[in-house]
């Protein structure tokens, strides 16, 4: 068997974020909703940090004047906020309301429901009894879950599992059968007792449906929620360029809701059903587009180092030409090594795509598909659009070169809720720390980023008495109109410390018997332990010097 995965440590991760309100799950007193998730007071704080330095790093603070480090010219970057439900042509031209699905198999006796490409197996055999165990576990949990299905299987027991015969290597069932090398009935469900269970697999759409208005009944009143905040931005490329004086090349970003009826949502927030994500969309002139393409895959990848994220447990990976939609000229993901999956293996943070003239052109033209290499409308049987575009010109008239054409757009498209859950991951450690008797004592501590970290600072009193209340009250009074701070005074102060290391705080501000005499407090950092002494009155400043 593999080497076993991080699980335990996930789970620890889980429970901390539960215990100290990061992240729980909907509608928890219900018994919770599969595929939805509630962030507590730390968890807000920490995603929302996290979607203002994509907004300001991204849109708000961008230098239009300056060329960046790898940028082909300078640029200009705008903001969005688009609606969750949009006309549903919008969908049908993007190619989701034909293409965004995923296939889904049933399995007749247990009841339950899989992601066909989720479930893999191995053929295994035991006394002429031959049968392919599958699972819908992922990373290392997936060989012991198939070793533990055949020891039941064929009724045996622990001591007697070495008898087993496992032929052929462990793989996809979707491509075993694709290769003819099993049909479904002699695959054993996951969670079935006897093989030929498994149903055809069939398509499922993953947009959220809903209907509009009161009278809502006829085809006509179908709309969906949005399964990406992009389309909001193309189908506004013409209104941006009209009224806001950007000229190409130039971006728009947006952050919002999403929503997938994922089959089987899974590791904790990772897949969702309801999501945010944090997108660009790049408008640049085509012969440009490649230098802008590894512009904004090298400055996106940045990004995160610069945020903190352990730069051997992210990977940059270009797809390979099989894996590209297709209309993408190139396609990379920045991924994370999540502690939920195998060893060696990672998990998509954001992809970065450069996606021609695709979308502008669906939403004129009409839903596009590729034929003898060129993106052309696709017909009906009647030779009209099978989905009609919007009819309006989108294309871009460059007044100084006097050129006019359509567009290129190159796509950064991250998730909020996943760059929450790889920061939380990256930031969690156990390590021992001394306590007030100098003996070593076990800590959990989140090193989040202090940008990131939901309370930047602490102020503790040492004890309850003396003034040291009122000279901590004061500051945390200065401080408050600058960051999120918290003051404390309940529990011994290495109590205290440690309640602030679990929830990231990178620095506490102690008031002791020092302080009423030279007003000075000590400032503990929460990585190194190294405690200083600073000027009560330069404390304001030298934080927001440190945040800046
Ligand atoms: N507009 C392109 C687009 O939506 P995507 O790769 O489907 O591309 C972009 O999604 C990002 O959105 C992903 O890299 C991921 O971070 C996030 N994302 C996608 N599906 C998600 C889900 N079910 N749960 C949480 N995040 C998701």
């Amino acid at each position: 068997m593999e080497k076993q995965n991080d699980q335990s440590r996930m789970d620890r991760i889980v429970s901390l974020a539960k215990r100290r309100g990061f992240i729980f799950q909907s509608s928890e007193i219900y018994g919770g909703l599969n595929g939805f998730w509630d962030y507590g007071p730390l968890g807000v704080a920490l995603k929302r940090n996290l979607k203002d330095c994509w907004w300001r790093d991204m849109v708000a603070g961008h230098d239009e004047l300056a060329t960046l480090s790898g940028a082909p010219s300078p640029y200009e970057m705008a903001g969005l906020d688009c609606t969750i439900i949009m006309h549903p042509q919008v969908w049908k031209c993007s190619g989701h309301f034909d293409l965004f699905h995923d296939w889904m198999i049933d399995c007749r006796e247990s009841k339950r429901r899989y992601r066909y490409d989720h479930l893999n197996g191995r053929w295994a055999a035991h006394r002429g009894k031959k049968v392919f165990v599958t699972t819908d576990q992922s990373g290392d949990e997936a060989p012991l879950s198939i070793a533990a299905k055949a020891q039941k299987f064929f009724g045996l027991r622990a001591k007697q599992v070495d008898e087993i015969e496992w032929t052929g290597d462990f793989g996809s069932l979707a491509a075993a059968v694709a290769a003819g090398t099993l049909t479904l009935a002699d695959a054993l469900g996951p969670d079935a007792a006897a093989p030929g269970t498994l149903t055809e697999p069939r398509e499922f759409n993953l947009m959220f449906e809903t209907r509009i208005g009161a009278l809502a009944g006829n085809d006509d009143d179908r709309a969906f929620l949005r399964p990406e905040t992009a389309q909001g931005i193309f189908v506004n490329f013409k209104n941006v360029v009209d009224t806001s004086r950007v000229r190409v090349p130039f971006g728009i970003g947006q952050i919002g809701k999403s929503f997938r009826n994922e089959i089987t949502p899974r590791n904790f927030t990772f897949r969702s059903r309801e999501f945010e994500q944090m997108e660009i969309e790049f408008f640049c002139k085509p012969t440009d587009s490649g230098e802008w393409y590894r512009y904004w895959r090298d400055r996106r990848w940045r990004w995160y180092l610069d945020l903190g994220l352990t730069e051997g447990k992210l990977q940059l990976r270009e797809h390979d030409k099989d894996e590209l939609s297709h209309y993408s000229v190139g396609t990379a993901d920045i991924e994370y090594a999540f502690p939920f999956l195998a060893a060696g293996e990672f998990g998509e943070l954001e992809g970065i795509a450069h996606r021609g003239d695709f979308d502008l052109r669906s939403h004129m033209e009409g839903k596009l598909v590729r034929k003898d290499g060129e993106l052309v409308v696709e017909t009906g049987d009647d030779g009209k659009p099978r989905h009609r575009g919007s009819g309006k010109d989108l294309s871009y008239f460059d007044d100084i070169s006097r050129e006019r054409y359509v567009p290129h757009v190159i796509e950064p498209s991250a998730g909020a809720d996943r760059a929450v859950l790889a920061f939380l991951c990256d930031a969690y450690h156990e390590d021992e720390v001394p306590d007030e008797d100098g003996k070593p004592r076990s800590r959990t501590v989140m090193k989040l980023h202090p940008r990131l970290a939901p309370v930047k600072a602490a102020i503790l009193p040492l004890v309850k008495k003396d003034g040291m209340p009122e000279v901590a009250i004061d500051l945390y009074r200065a401080l408050k109109p600058h960051m999120a701070c918290q003051y404390d005074e309940k529990g011994s102060v290495g109590r205290r410390y440690a309640r602030q290391d679990e929830a990231g705080t990178p620095w506490c501000l102690t008031i002791d018997g020092q302080t009423l005499t030279d007003k000075t407090v000590t400032l503990r950092d929460r990585d190194t332990l190294v405690q200083t002494r600073v000027a009560i009155d330069e404390v304001v400043s030298m934080l927001r010097d440190r945040l800046a």
